[in-house]
Parts: structure tokens; C-alpha cells; sequence
């Protein structure tokens, strides 16, 4: 079976590692499923990409959605990142990772009264717009609350971002943003609308995108946009890319930051304007592994399956998209490989992680990695079957910490009443 290794997560003595700490250990004394995180992996992503970009003015905005444990914030927003939020609860945790208001973009393609009153309230640096109802509404709210919003016009630049269609946001039949159309006359109501400044001009074409050039198509596409809105007098100050820059799942060639930068920095010049970026993925996906343990060797009518301890609860990326994670054992043998499927506990029959998948024979009780976990994992796990969600550990170096305990019985029915 093919074996994955990187700087961060790598073999020493046939164990995995992640940084200088023991998986296996840190599974034994943790319990499974256990998410665990590289620390360096996280700083050393975000600098190559603001390294990438150093020749133009930017700012990255790390996209809280893609993991949003408090610690994982931090991490980036210590190292000068600000916060792309996409919810109230979003916003919550930003700020409570330390994330400072003129950092902050609240985005969303359905915010509510109330969350936008709590972005005014914030003073943060922009809200994105993504409809004429919703700028109306702002600029209601920003009236009564007596200030000026600064906003920017999500606009939808009809691209073909070539991956899954669940994940697909830049096209003209998905539900984001305005048309080009729109969006200009938006922009022309600027003297109307007293409560809005237009500030800056949004694009976000999906995610898990392995080229370079839908990006590059709509960010042509925008600027075209962004020039005639400076030709009816609205100066905007950002023109944000969003995010979307996709990972390595199999040890497979996708573009680096570097050709992205390289491609994009000549248009990008011709605005004269501060760029925004919004990752997620590209910063978090390869920084995580998911822990399991396996429970049983089973053979149903020829074929294999191997039932380990995580479910779709915890990560649903393989059922729900059939997104594919390498999975590998945490301590190499010799054992010769077999095909299986690898299953979790849920009585679902979409309770897979991998299918007809080449693995190296995993006795009960050794421990597998499932790797790329870091982006949309523990943020899309549920409480499924009533399973406690799993652990957390940002590993630096030799030392970790917890940065999310396992829950406990007690939180799975924390909330609820009976008489
Ligand atoms: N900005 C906006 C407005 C977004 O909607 C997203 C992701 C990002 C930035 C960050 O995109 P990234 O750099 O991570 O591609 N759950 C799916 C991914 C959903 C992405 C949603 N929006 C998955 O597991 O593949």
C-alpha cells in the first residue's frame, strides 16, 4: 500500500509521528477517534502563502469555517491573519481566538437581522453582500443603529471551478453573490443607500479547486467589474479572491501557491487596490490526521471489511462528498496488503470511509490514520447515534496540548429537558 509522508507527519521506527510526538502514544493515553494537529504545519502554510504574495498589498482572512477550534484560530491569527466568518457562532469564536474587529469579514449568502446588527456593532472591516435585498436591509439597520457600513458586493462571475457540484459557488445557477449586471447597478445606487459605503468587491468560485485557471478567469471577469464601478465614481479599496485553493488528498499534484501568486499577481496589479484572500483548506487540510482504532476483521461473502471506531459523525467528508482520504496504519508491518472497505459503528450503510481500499492488514486494536483531516472534519461532525464527539491535540514540536476534550455523556444531553 502506498505509504504518505510529509514534514509533519512523518516515520520514525515504522511509527507515525506527528511533528516530534507519538501518535500511538498520544491515541493510547487520549483515546480514539482523536483529531490531532501540527502546529508548524498551520504557520509554515500561512507563510507561504503571504510570502507568495509579499510583492502586492494583502491581507489573508483565514476562513474560520474549515476548522474552527479556538486554538487553530489563534495559530493563524497570531501569526497576522484576520477572520473570515460565516455565522454569528463564527464571529463568537473568532473573537474569543483573540481575532481584532478591523480583521474580520462577516460573510454569508443568508445573514440574519440580527447578525448583521452584530457586525455593525463590531465596527468590522466589511460585510459581504450578497443580494439587493440584503443591502437594503443593511443599510436599514446601519440607519437606525446611526452609521456607515462598509460593504462589498459578492459577485458571482459564472466559472466553471471544476470540482464537486456541492462545493461549486461561481456559477451563474448557484445561489451565491449577484450577476455582473447586478452587481453594477448595486454599485451605482451608492448615493441612495446613506448608510453603506461600498468598500471593496468579493468573489468566492468554490472550493477544492485544482487549477489555477477558473481563478484566474474570474478574477478577469471581476475586474472588469471593479474598473466600471470606478467609472461611475465608486472607489473601492479591496477586491477579495476568496477562497478555495485545493489540497492534496493522495499525494497528488496540485498547483502551489507559488504558480497561484504567479498567474494572478499581473492582474491583480492592475487594480491598484488592497487584495484579500480567504483560506481555508490550503491552511488547514494536510495540518490533520484523524486517529481510529480498529475493532474488527470481518469477511462478508468474499469480501473484506474493517470496522474501526469513527463514524461519519466525526468526519462525513467520504460519505457525503466521496471525497477521498488516504487512510494508513499509525505503525507499519510487515503484513501483506488486502482490499477492503473501511467502515465505521453507524447503523448506516453510508458509514464509510474508504471502499475497495488497498491497506495493509490491520489486526483489532492497531490504530489507523486517516489523513488530510484538518479542514472540514471536526467542524462538520455531529453527535450521530449519540457518539461523542472526539478529542482535539495541536501538537508543536515535542510538546501538544488538548485543545478540545472528548465529550463527555454529559454534553450529549446537556440541553435537553424532561419532566
Ligand atoms: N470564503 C468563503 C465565502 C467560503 O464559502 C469558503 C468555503 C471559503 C472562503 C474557504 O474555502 P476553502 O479555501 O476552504 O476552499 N465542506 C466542504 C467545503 C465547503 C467550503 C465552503 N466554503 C468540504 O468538506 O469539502
Amino acid at each position: 500500500m502506498k505509504i504518505i509522508k510529509s514534514d509533519y507527519f512523518n516515520y520514525k521506527n515504522n511509527k507515525l509521528f506527528c511533528e516530534d510526538v507519538s501518535v500511538q502514544q498520544l491515541a493510547e493515553k487520549y483515546g480514539t477517534p482523536l483529531y490531532i494537529y501540527s502546529h508548524n504545519f498551520f504557520k509554515d502554510r500561512y507563510h507561504e502563502f503571504t510570502n507568495a504574495f509579499s510583492s502586492i498589498d494583502h491581507q489573508i482572512f483565514y476562513a474560520v469555517k474549515s476548522n474552527f477550534n479556538l486554538s487553530v484560530i489563534k495559530t493563524f491569527i497570531d501569526e497576522g491573519s484576520g477572520a473570515d466568518v460565516n455565522s454569528e457562532g463564527e464571529l463568537y469564536r473568532a473573537l474569543k481566538a483573540g481575532a481584532k474587529k478591523d480583521k474580520l469579514i462577516l460573510t454569508g449568502v443568508g445573514k440574519t437581522a440580527e447578525e448583521i446588527r452584530k457586525g455593525l456593532n463590531l465596527d468590522l472591516l466589511m460585510i459581504k453582500a450578497e443580494s439587493e435585498e440584503e443591502i437594503h436591509l443593511i443599510n436599514k439597520i446601519a440607519e437606525e443603529m446611526g452609521v456607515i457600513s462598509r460593504v462589498a458586493i459578492r459577485v458571482n462571475p459564472d466559472v466553471d471551478a471544476q470540482t464537486h457540484p456541492y462545493i461549486s459557488t461561481g456559477l451563474a445557477e448557484n445561489k451565491f453573490g449577484v450577476d455582473r449586471e447586478t452587481a453594477l447597478r448595486l454599485y451605482s445606487k451608492q448615493k441612495e443607500l446613506k448608510n453603506i459605503t461600498y468598500t471593496g468587491i468579493d468573489m468566492h468560485i468554490g472550493s477544492q479547486i485544482t487549477n489555477v485557471e477558473p481563478f484566474l478567469e474570474a478574477v478577469k471577469k471581476l475586474s472588469k467589474v471593479f474598473f466600471d464601478v470606478k467609472k461611475i465614481g465608486v472607489e473601492l479599496k479591496h477586491f477579495d479572491l476568496g477562497g478555495g485553493i485545493g489540497a492534496s488528498y493522495n499525494d497528488e499534484m496540485v498547483f502551489s501557491v507559488k504558480e497561484y501568486a504567479n498567474e494572478l499577481i499581473p492582474e491583480l496589479k492592475k487594480l491598484n487596490c488592497k487584495i484579500l484572500f480567504e483560506p481555508g483548506r490550503f491552511l488547514t487540510a494536510n495540518g490533520g490526521i484523524l486517529v481510529t482504532k480498529v475493532l474488527y476483521n470481518k469477511v462478508n461473502t468474499g469480501k473484506n471489511f474493517i470496522v474501526v471506531d469513527s463514524a461519519i459523525n466525526d468526519i462525513l467528508r467520504p460519505s457525503f462528498y466521496k471525497a477521498y482520504h488516504h487512510i494508513q496504519p499509525v505503525e507499519l508491518t510487515s503484513n501483506k496488503d488486502i482490499t477492503a472497505d473501511i467502515v465505521g459503528p453507524i447503523c448506516e450503510t453510508g458509514d464509510f470511509f474508504a471502499r475497495s481500499r488497498e491497506i495493509s492488514q490491520s489486526e483489532s486494536g492497531s490504530y489507523l490514520a486517516l489523513l488530510s483531516a484538518g479542514s472540514y472534519g471536526m467542524v462538520m461532525s455531529s453527535n450521530y447515534n449519540a457518539r461523542r464527539r472526539p478529542a482535539e491535540i495541536l501538537v508543536d514540536g515535542n510538546n501538544y496540548k488538548v485543545i478540545r476534550s472528548r465529550e463527555t455523556f454529559e454534553h450529549l444531553i446537556y440541553d435537553e429537558i424532561i419532566d
